[in-house]
């Protein structure tokens, strides 16, 4: 397994709160990763090294997002509560519109107006001000997975006490609040609905290693059980999947846990499922699409319910094009199984719903081709090496790395 994506990108954003060298360790070669390098380049600091990755932000030149950076990759974000609480301002260009949904900002927003900070819209960015934040209560309207850890990242430096309510719970928030503890933060209740942040004037350099990717771990664990397979997934912890593994396991497939990893065999028949997407710890949406691949092949009927994302079900058109039979109502897809997929030529939307699309291509008969996997390319590190390793039939056409 890589370092997770989403527990990278949190970390090199708060090498931001520090002017001493951070060094970023198991940081998986993304475009992403490379995105957030670019935009902290583009601010001034030093950005070295892959899978190591050293940042120093000690000479910054300027605090700004610019939108060309931040439409590639929504998560840069992630540096307008570092540069506000270090530098006390920051222009970062609004996000704009994404496949998956609308995906507002507002929570991070209002948090960081508690904390005192004059926020602006204006031509398309947010510009922030703030002498010196201060401690405050912020409860969450949503649960919110950046917008925890970028009010976490601002609380860091501010005065006094933060307490944020209704956080969010995910393994790679956690993840950030330890590098930042270890930086010199005071944080506490990290995995649990109630975090508390006593601020601190500064904070030392970081070296951490980051999480596995507990998705790409999820990826190849359904891909095993959706192909009849038998793989063991090094360095992938459980603790993060529980959700994702219960599924599994009624699924039909046989999922063994270890010291070095998981070991996932696929059942000679999948069983139906009845799945809800939530925050962690529910089932976590980033697999949603992977698993509606699963239920295709599933004897029965399995509903999937997408609560976290308004427009999340992109792959169901491709998928109905291989020969799947679903049914969208609101926000549940209904499928009827098993089907007998068709290879063909598909086109991804978003990140997860290209690995969907894979894996829908390994369980089809004949040849599939999978269109716009620069999404992949976002999320996935040499997802075709690892499953050509794996037995796959797999390669790339054009494009990508
Ligand atoms: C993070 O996105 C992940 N990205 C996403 O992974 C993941 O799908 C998502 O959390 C949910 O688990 C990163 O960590 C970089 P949210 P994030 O804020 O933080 C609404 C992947 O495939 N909301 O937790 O942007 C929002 O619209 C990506 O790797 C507000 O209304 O997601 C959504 O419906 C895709 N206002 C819900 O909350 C806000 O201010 C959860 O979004 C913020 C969020």
């Amino acid at each position: 397994m890589s370092g997770a994506k989403n527990a990278a990108l949190p970390a090199l954003a708060a090498s931001l709160l520090t002017d001493r060298p951070c060094t970023w360790r198991n940081v998986p070669r993304l475009h992403d990763v490379r995105t957030m390098g670019r935009l902290l380049a583009h601010m001034g600091a030093v950005v070295e090294g892959e899978e190591v990755v050293r940042v120093d932000a000690s000479k910054l030149k300027r605090q700004e997002a610019p939108y060309g950076l931040v439409k590639t990759m929504r998560a840069s974000v992630l540096v307008l509560g570092p540069l506000l609480a270090r530098f006390g301002r920051a222009r970062v260009s609004l996000p704009g519109g994404c496949a998956i949904g609308e995906r507002p900002i507002d929570q991070h927003l209002k948090g960081l107006e508690a904390m005192g900070a004059t926020i602006r819209l204006r031509g398309g960015y947010v510009e922030a001000r703030a002498t010196r934040l201060a401690g405050a209560l912020i409860v969450f309207d949503v649960v919110t997975v950046t917008g925890t850890e970028n009010l976490m990242m601002a609380a860091a430096l501010a005065r006094g006490r933060t307490v944020l309510e209704n956080a969010a719970l995910e393994p790679e928030v956690v993840d950030l609040g330890c590098a930042l503890n270890a930086m010199g933060a005071r944080i506490s209740g990290l995995g649990t609905p109630v975090i508390t942040i006593d601020g601190v004037d500064t904070l030392a350099g970081a070296d951490h290693a980051v999480i596995p990717d507990r998705i790409e771990a999820g990826t190849f664990m359904v891909a095993a059980a959706a192909t009849r397979g038998d793989v063991r997934l090094r360095g992938a912890d459980a603790a993060h999947l529980d959700a994702v593994i219960t599924k599994l396991r009624i699924a039909g497939a046989d999922v063994r846990i270890g010291r070095a990893g998981i070991r996932v065999r696929g059942p000679a028949e999948i069983a139906p499922l009845d799945v809800v997407t939530q925050p962690h710890p529910g089932f976590p949406t980033d697999m949603q699409a992977q698993f509606m691949v699963l239920a295709t092949r599933a004897r029965g009927q399995s509903l999937l319910t997408e609560t976290v994302f308004e427009n999340r079900f992109m792959h169901v058109s491709e998928l109905r094009r291989m020969g799947a039979d679903i049914h969208v109502d609101g926000r549940t897809a209904i499928l009827r199984g098993p089907a007998r997929l068709q290879g063909t030529t598909v086109m991804a939307s978003d990140l997860r719903a290209s690995a969907a699309l894979i894996i829908a291509g390994l369980v089809a008969e004949g040849r599939t081709e999978v269109l716009r996997v620069y999404h992949l390319d976002r999320g996935y590190e040499r997802i075709e090496k690892k499953l050509r390793a794996l037995g796959a039939r797999i390669r790339r056409i054009r494009g990508g790395l």
